[in-house]
């Protein structure tokens, strides 16, 4: 399903007019909502064979059960995900749920649901790379994905330009980076690195906090802009944070219990 601004509607209306054709708005999967998704971020997201698994899939499964809403999650990738949800009324999707945190920059061109996860970049390093803190990442050489957090913050640090740093389209492929000994370090959310180091206790890893260079940082759902899905879905995500089914996911996911009490404030 797709809720149609008017001015999305105008702009299809006026396309389905020019190219002659259907452009079914609503689309044959009935009321099902798209959602997008970089599957390439575990715990949070990634492939399990041909499914989508994850902490914020059982979120999602949770906030659209409870906000009665049926769905479909798509492993598109990060850029495109973005690409797709800044076309407003005329996008694929509907919504997307990445471990996507949410910041002023992204809110110009985006909407967001309230924070449903507290997260914070977290440095990873081979063992013995004598890393202490970011800061001392500005003369190493670092892999990040492109266009995150982890990314502006590391040009911040190391210099905007600075080849030194580098971009990659997906997590996955700084990781590799890392391992192939391309770089000294990757920087990712901190459950991303956690659970790298402890699924690769032969590659001695070390994770490393910073909480003086990284700050906090709140995942949300996030819309194309002006989407009237937001209401209904933060009605929702509020309810689930404060669930004890999140409580769960949270453990069975990131290993811990969460520590909500920034998120509800
Ligand atoms: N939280 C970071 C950001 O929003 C990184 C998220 C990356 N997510 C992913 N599925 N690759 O920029």
């Amino acid at each position: 399903m797709k809720k149609w601004t008017t001015a999305g509607m105008i702009a299809v209306l006026g396309l389905a007019l020019a190219a002659c054709g259907g452009n079914e708005a609503g689309g044959s999967g009935g009321d099902k909502l798209s959602i997008a998704t970089d599957a390439s971020y575990a715990p949070m997201e990634s492939m399990d064979k041909d499914k989508i698994v994850g902490f914020d899939v059982d979120f999602l499964d949770a906030v659209m059960k409870e906000a009665g809403l049926t769905y479909e999650l798509t492993n598109t990738g990060w850029d495109p995900l973005f690409a797709d949800l800044e076309k407003g009324g005329q996008s694929a999707y509907d919504a997307a749920i990445s471990a996507i945190s949410i910041s002023d920059d992204r809110k110009q061109t985006y909407d967001f649901s309230l924070p449903y996860f507290e997260s914070v970049n977290m440095i990873l390093t081979k063992q013995g790379a004598g890393v202490k803190d970011a800061l001392e990442l500005k003369d190493r050489k670092v892999a990040v994905q492109g266009a995150t957090t982890a990314e502006e913050l590391m040009k911040g640090i190391m210099g905007d330009g600075n080849t030194a740093l580098k971009r990659f389209a997906s997590n996955a492929e700084a990781l590799l980076e890392l391992e192939k000994g391309g770089v000294d370090a990757v920087v990712a959310d901190f459950a991303v690195v956690q659970a790298y180091v402890q699924n690769n206790p032969e590659q001695k890893f070390d994770a490393i906090y910073d909480k003086t260079n990284f700050a906090p940082e709140y995942y949300g759902i996030m819309f194309p802009k002006g989407s009237e899905l937001k209401e209904k879905v933060d009605a929702a995500v509020e309810k689930v944070r404060a669930s004890d089914e999140y409580k769960e996911m949270y453990k069975k996911w990131i290993g811990v219990e969460p520590d909500t009490t920034d998120l509800i404030r």
